[in-house]
């Protein structure tokens, strides 16, 4: 299967109920071939309308953040673990993560990343495991099969916190240095 190929079937896809609420499914934005994969949970308004992901107030303060520590926009791909736009904003019920989970799978042997970023909870505990809460796993690596796992707070929680924001901008400082090493 090519990427191209991939595109189709998860646009196309009903595996589960959240296709029967959609506009758009939201498949990624970024370099089909970045070294750094950032996955959040699931689109929301703004994603499910223009059919992109991190495209809302949260979507800007993570661009902002990812530039200011200093990513290139080749260093990385951004998606997340559901394709389609949980009712409410809901968080993805774990049934929904598993019947989307071959997707993002798919798009990480495409990619082939050195490094995955969880964006939140979510994220940490669909890639890594369910002990995996994001105050657990940003700060540090974990390595698995030669690719590097991390994390760091949902952006959408710093809208909520603001003091978290010095310590996402630490964990993406982690990582870009991380990167440089990699290059
Ligand atoms: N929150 C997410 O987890 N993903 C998005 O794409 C937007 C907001
Ligand atoms: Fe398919 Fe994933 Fe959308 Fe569910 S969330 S319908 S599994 S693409």
């Amino acid at each position: 299967m090519n990427w191209e190929d991939l595109t189709k079937a998860i646009s196309a896809c009903n595996k589960c109920s959240l296709a029967d609420n959609r506009t758009n499914v939201v498949i990624g934005r970024g370099n089909v071939g970045a070294p750094v994969l950032f996955v959040g949970e699931g689109p929301g308004a703004n994603e499910d309308a223009q059919g992109q992901p991190f495209v809302g107030q949260a979507g800007k303060l993570l661009d902002m953040a990812l530039e200011s520590t200093g990513f290139e926009q080749a260093d990385y791909y951004i998606t997340n673990v559901v394709k389609c736009r949980p009712p409410q904003n809901r968080n993805p019920l774990p049934t929904e993560c598993e019947a989307c989970m071959p997707y993002l799978r798919a798009q990480f042997k495409m990619i082939r990343p050195k490094i995955i970023v969880c964006l939140g909870s979510v994220a940490s505990t669909a890639m890594i495991g369910k002990e995996a809460k994001i105050t657990s796993v940003r700060g540090t690596w974990i390595e698995r099969g030669g690719v590097l796992f991390t994390g760091t707070y949902h952006p959408a929680a710093l809208l909520r916190d603001p003091t978290k924001k010095i310590i996402m901008w630490k964990d993406l400082k982690m990582i870009w240095q991380k990167l440089q090493t990699l290059k």
